[in-house]
């Protein structure tokens, strides 16, 4: 597949981006964890989160679709997961994979995982290490530090303090997951504070849990189904927002985004470079996120330096964020961002490789990216890697180019953001970008 993206002077009215990837693969596990029925709506219908539907199925839930993104779960309790009769295929999903190992520590039997081209290069050591310090087998290819793996857990599992060298909500939400079936509490720590959906989701569904702004402890025990509706994705938002910061005609409003704040990074730093943004915050429902109604048109964008603990707060609107960069006056930074490399692709590579067909010199750094702008886009063909969020940057890019862009992969959009063509083309009242099959 491919997309054939032209310049477009206006980009206008409201839209809804689907639900948030992060929170739907939660409400899908802690779902089949729990006592009881929970009902979801707003479940993100992308491969992704669908493959996380399939494990919970292949691992005993019963899962119904009522409607579009609305689902029942009918949980096993957290003793009542059987064993899978075949391998469970995460695809391009690093979460449904990171998560479900977790999991299974817990298991009292053998499940494999495996996933698609990409996602058996990706690390695993980084969740297989601790969980296997607590008592769990994870064992696969690469010393066990790459998928396809084999876990075997065990029942209890030993209480660990887990002091992670990378802010990974993924990691945290592993050992935290593992912690269901420890024989104590089970702490994690953090170089910066990841995103924390897993705690306000098992806390939602009766789970005890001390948070500070470093660490946080679980403290075993059994989950209550519970109702979940699921926030638009920022991360998918984000491809949207930059695009109309950038279009000179219009103005967008996105309806009902997830403003979590350790999500919200790409926010602050859309502020920073002064884009032109109001943020609407929605009433709390007495939902676990918060969330509120983005409107943005454009401005001139002015450059920022992005790092540090603001990193894991906007680790996957990077690749977006550095076309905003090109496109603004003065230099931008990213630093500390080193596990942009250990994505769906290297997007460090990705990024400076592609950008440069498309004319836009950007320096690359082994921890992240400085370009310098304003810069012209100039319509050129590149590639996606396979990796989503690449895919989506360029497309925005080619939103604002001199000339036709294509790009070449884009199969990939599928894992997070279905709709992401038809969406902007509504909003640009013309076919902006065409899918093309390759
Ligand atoms: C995610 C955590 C992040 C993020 C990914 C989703 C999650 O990964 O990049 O898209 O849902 O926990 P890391 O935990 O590897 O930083």
């Amino acid at each position: 597949m491919r997309f054939r993206v032209r310049p477009t002077p206006r980009l206008a009215g409201a839209a809804d981006v689907p639900g948030d990837k992060s929170v739907s693969h939660r409400a899908a596990l802690l779902g089949a964890l729990a006592e009881g029925t929970t009902e979801i709506h707003g479940y993100l219908e992308a491969e992704d989160c669908l493959r996380t539907i399939t494990a919970v199925q292949a691992l005993g839930a019963e899962v119904t679709r009522k409607g579009p993104g609305q689902y029942r779960i009918a949980g096993c309790g957290r003793h009542g997961l059987r064993e899978p009769s075949n391998v469970i295929d995460c695809g391009n999903s690093g979460t449904s994979a990171r998560l479900l190992v977790g999991v299974l520590a817990g298991q009292p039997f053998w499940t494999m995982l495996t996933g698609d081209e990409s996602l058996r290069t990706r690390p695993m050591d980084r969740v297989a290490e601790p969980l296997r310090r607590m008592g769990a087998a994870v064992v696969g290819r690469a010393g066990g530090s790459k998928l396809p793996l084999a876990v075997k857990g065990t029942r209890p599992l030993r209480a660990i303090t887990h002091d992670s060298p990378v802010a990974s909500a993924q990691v945290k939400s592993a050992v935290l997951l593992a912690g269901l079936y420890a024989d104590g509490p089970v702490s994690v720590s953090e170089p910066a504070p990841s995103r924390d959906h897993s705690e306000r989701m098992l806390r939602q569904f009766g789970v005890q849990l001390v948070t500070d702004d470093r660490s946080v402890t679980l403290m075993p025990g059994d989950l209550r189904a519970s109702a979940v509706s699921v926030p638009g994705d920022i991360s998918s938002a984000a491809f949207v927002l930059v695009a109309a910061s950038l279009i000179g005609d219009g103005g967008v409003t996105i309806r009902r985004v997830g403003v979590n704040p350790t999500r919200t990074g790409v926010l602050d730093v859309l502020q920073a470079m002064s884009a032109n943004l109001r943020i609407d915050h929605l009433p709390a429902v007495g939902a676990a996120e918060p969330a509120a109604d983005i409107a943005m048109s454009a401005s001139e964008l002015k450059g920022t330096s992005i790092g540090g603990a603001l990193i894991p707060r906007l680790i996957d609107e990077i690749p977006v964020l550095a076309i905003a960069a090109a496109r603004a006056r003065g230099v931008t930074t990213i630093g500390d961002a080193a596990e942009l490399r250990v994505k769906e692709s290297d997007r460090i590579a990705a990024l400076s490789r592609e950008l440069a067909k498309m004319g836009v010199a950007v320096r690359e750094r082994p921890d992240g990216l400085t370009i310098e702008g304003p810069q012209r886009f100039r319509g050129a063909r590149v590639m996606s890697g396979g990796d989503h969020r690449v895919a989506m940057a360029l497309a925005v890019a080619g939103l604002v180019a001199d000339g036709e862009t294509v790009i070449e992969d884009t199969a990939c959009v599928a894992t997070s953001f279905p709709q992401f063509a038809v969406m902007l083309n509504a909003l640009a009242g013309t076919d902006a970008v065409t899918v093309e099959d390759a």
